[in-house]
């Protein structure tokens, strides 16, 4: 049976968690001093070995030679504990178990001293998403728990945490991982699965894998299940939807030529590819950071594309959201130019041409088709253009500015 890599490789020792220094030095010093916190509160991005740190420290503290720094891995306590099934480590979903029946069932179970071990440690993962009334009910245990008994919390946002619960535990920072130090363990990863794999393809898993260790094993799950062995960086972008710098350029080349329709229907080509929109606005920001756009282009380009990012992060459809962001930047210039014709309008024919704004848009992307990509509008001819399109139907009440 294949096991993915991220379970295969998750690290069994203290030592094995990499990155993340200040975190394992408190736990190091802790346990050699026997003095591990009754509740320990992990909190870091997904990925970065908050589960693992929570089993390393719940073996730590069980292991037969214990508490040790070097859990022996090897006693049925440590065994019991690596597959999971060791009846004094309590794993908890906390999104699953958010209820206050819940907290009372774990406040309950905590009385019996621990079967086979010398703790009992709860170890609650995402535990941001208890309800409030189960912090509250589980406030007083984890102030005093029994001597036997160890809290491990571990979230993804500390900041959902209620400050009653955070002020009554010992809070350790995981951090996001350097690529680099990702791009290690990859290494080391394909050495021992004897998988070829070129260094501009780990680095670029390790680059895109965003400081996540499990996002970074399961891209190389992708490649090593898509091309076997000898993966390049091609097939890394392939696998995990990264357009290249040439794609990058040329979907540039078409917003800035207003060609919305190829802008379009590369994004779909894209998307067929398994394009990963998060990445490709990425991309074109790096792009246009480094670009010598004239500044207010670039920048309005550059806030098209954050919103992109923003858009993701709240779930919205990530073709969807592409595609609008590619109609908005086509129409950049556009809409300025609208925007001078409007003030032009208000301040040289005030009360004697009235026009609704997308009127106007229309008539400037008319014009701007006559006049060409040229970015300054001439205003006379553009009057003019107004008048005539409009001769005799314009005068209105409708406020210019509106
Ligand atoms: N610091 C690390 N050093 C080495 N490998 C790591 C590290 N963090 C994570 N990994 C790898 O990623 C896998 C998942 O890690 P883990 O379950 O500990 O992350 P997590 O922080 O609990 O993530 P989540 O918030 O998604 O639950 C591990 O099995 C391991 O292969
Ligand atoms: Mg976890
Ligand atoms: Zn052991």
């Amino acid at each position: 049976m294949y096991t993915v890599l991220a379970r295969k490789y998750r690290p069994q020792k203290i030592d094995e968690i990499r990155g993340q220094d200040v975190a394992t030095t408190i736990i190091r010093n802790a346990i050699l001093k026997n003095k591990i916190h009754h509740a320990l509160l992990l909190s870091g991005p997904m990925g970065t070995g908050k589960t693992s740190l929570a089993r390393i420290i719940a073996k730590s503290l069980n292991c037969k030679n214990g508490p040790t720094i070097d859990p022996c891995n090897e006693c049925e306590l440590c065994i019991s504990i690596t597959k999971g099934k060791n009846v004094d480590v309590i794993e908890i979903d906390g999104a699953s178990n958010r209820k206050v029946e819940d907290a009372r069932s774990i406040i309950e179970s905590i009385k019996y001293p621990p079967l086979s071990s010398r703790y009992k440690v709860y170890i609650v993962d995402e535990v941001h998403m208890l309800t409030q009334e189960a912090f509250n009910a589980l406030l007083k245990t984890i102030e005093e728990p029994p001597n036997y008994v160890k809290f491990i919390f571990a979230t993804t946002a500390l900041d959902k945490v209620p400050d009653t619960i955070q002020s009554r535990c010992q809070i350790l920072s995981l951090k996001k991982v350097p690529s680099e130090i990702i791009a290690e363990k990859l290494k080391v990863i394909s050495e021992k699965e004897q998988v070829a794999i070129d260094t501009d393809a780990i680095d670029m898993i390790a680059h895109f894998a965003n400081g996540s260790f499990r996002v970074a094993e399961g891209y190389l799950d992708r490649c090593i299940n898509y091309k076997g062995d000898n993966i390049t960086s091609e097939d890394v972008e392939k696998v995990i939807g990264i357009a290249s710098f040439e794609q990058i350029k040329k979907y540039l080349f078409f917003i800035k030529e207003k060609k919305l329709s190829s802008a379009l229907s590369m994004i779909d080509n894209l998307f067929n590819n398994n394009l990963n929109a998060e990445f490709f606005s990425q991309s074109v920001i790096n792009y246009l950071l480094s670009s010598d756009l004239n500044l207010e282009y670039k920048t309005a380009l550059l806030n098209v594309y954050y919103n992109v990012l923003v858009d993701i992060k709240h779930q919205v459809d990530e073709k969807i959201a592409l595609k609008i962001a590619t109609h908005k930047a086509v129409s950049i210039g556009d809409l300025e130019k609208v925007e001078k014709l409007i003030e032009y309008l208000s301040e040289n024919e005030p009360n004697q041409i009235a026009l609704d704004s997308q009127s106007a848009k229309n008539i400037v992307v008319k014009n701007s088709v006559n006049e060409g990509n040229k970015t300054d509008i001439k205003e006379n001819s553009m009057l003019d253009f107004v008048l005539r399109e409009f001769e005799g139907k314009i005068i209105s009440t409708e406020n210019i500015k509106k």
